[in-house]
């Protein structure tokens, strides 16, 4: 199995990776959980990582809780579509399991370090203030990272937070462009992919048949998700991101696309956080990213579905 550290602000669908990944040992040994401030603050995302721990009956595994702000900005946050708590929609208990002592900055710094270089890969599903922090602080780490597998930004579909920046960018741009320009090998699942793995109402009823209690919660979180978007897309459901990024660490033939260069806008009002990707390949920046663009959507629910039910 991989070694991988995910960072995250659950998050539904964050929520949904972590879970996809506690349920997949044979593929991913996960190292840690960095929490960092995005859909919600901090506080609040850091517990929520540790109820979803709780939930997939894995109080041992260490959560740690990093940057409460953005490197140069102020925290944007989405409770209109996570909700108050970032984990609305079905009753939940306060966490029990610790938050580790350790700033997630320092335990990812740490981990590259003790670990052989190129054996762990980072999962970043929400802004990138930890990880960009990180290699700030110790540049050493960049060149030790095998992979670096994010979901955010988006080209073709346009955004999500602004008609042109996907959320997790546009939280920290900075710290995006720190990391699409520290020259470890990058996969990006922007918008483009994630909006055609959609929570259909016949895939949010198969999380409820697995008649388990984290099919329950998995089902109550989709469902709550999709009401944000409905009008967006209609029947179609709601795009279910971050835990693209799991699977494509189970299965990569699921995504197609290309190793493009794909930059952050920083500075411009009407386009900050945009991830340009040269996807036609017309400027001659050197690719910096393997931008994905397509998914087999049946494929990833098929997968969500078996691991899932394993929990
Ligand atoms: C991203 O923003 C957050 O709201 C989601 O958790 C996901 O990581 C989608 O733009
Ligand atoms: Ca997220």
């Amino acid at each position: 199995p991989r070694k991988v550290i995910i960072d995250t602000d659950p998050g539904q669908d964050d929520a949904v990776a972590i879970l996809l990944a506690l349920a997949s040992p044979q593929d991913i040994d996960l190292l840690g959980i960095t929490a960092v401030a995005g859909n919600v603050p901090l506080d609040l995302t850091q517990k929520n990582a540790r109820i979803v721990c709780e939930l997939a009956g894995r109080p041992d595994v260490r959560v740690f809780a990093g940057c409460d702000a953005p490197l140069a900005r102020k925290l944007v946050t989405a409770e209109h579509v996570h909700g108050k708590t970032g984990l609305d929609g079905p009753q939940m208990d306060d966490p029990t399991m610790p938050l580790q002592d350790q700033h997630a900055v320092d335990f990812i710094i740490e981990t590259l370090r003790a670990e052989s270089a190129g054996t762990v890969t980072l999962c970043p599903i929400g802004p990138l203030t930890n990880i960009a922090t990180a290699f700030e602080k110790a540049p050493d780490i960049v060149s030790k990272v095998q992979e670096i597998v994010l979901m955010g930004g988006g080209f073709f579909e346009g955004g999500n937070i602004t008609a042109a920046a996907e959320f997790n960018i546009y939280v920290d741009p900075e710290a995006a462009k720190i990391v699409l320009e520290a020259g470890v090998p990058t996969v990006m699942m922007p918008l483009d992919v994630t909006h055609k793995a959609l929570t259909t109402k016949p895939r949010i009823d198969a999380f409820r048949a697995f008649d388990t209690k984290v099919g329950d919660m998995v089902a109550a979180w989709t469902d709550y998700f999709e009401r944000f978007d409905m009008d967006k897309y209609g029947s179609q459901g709601a795009p279910l991101h971050d835990p693209c990024t799991i699977a494509y660490l189970i299965k990569p033939d699921l995504f197609q696309g290309r190793h493009i260069n794909v930059e952050v806008e920083t500075t411009s009002e009407l386009t900050l956080g945009m991830t340009v990707a040269d996807w036609w390949r017309v400027t001659d920046r050197a690719p910096n990213a393997t931008f994905m663009k397509d998914i087999d959507a049946e494929g990833f629910y098929a997968l969500l579905a078996e691991r899932l039910t394993t929990l």
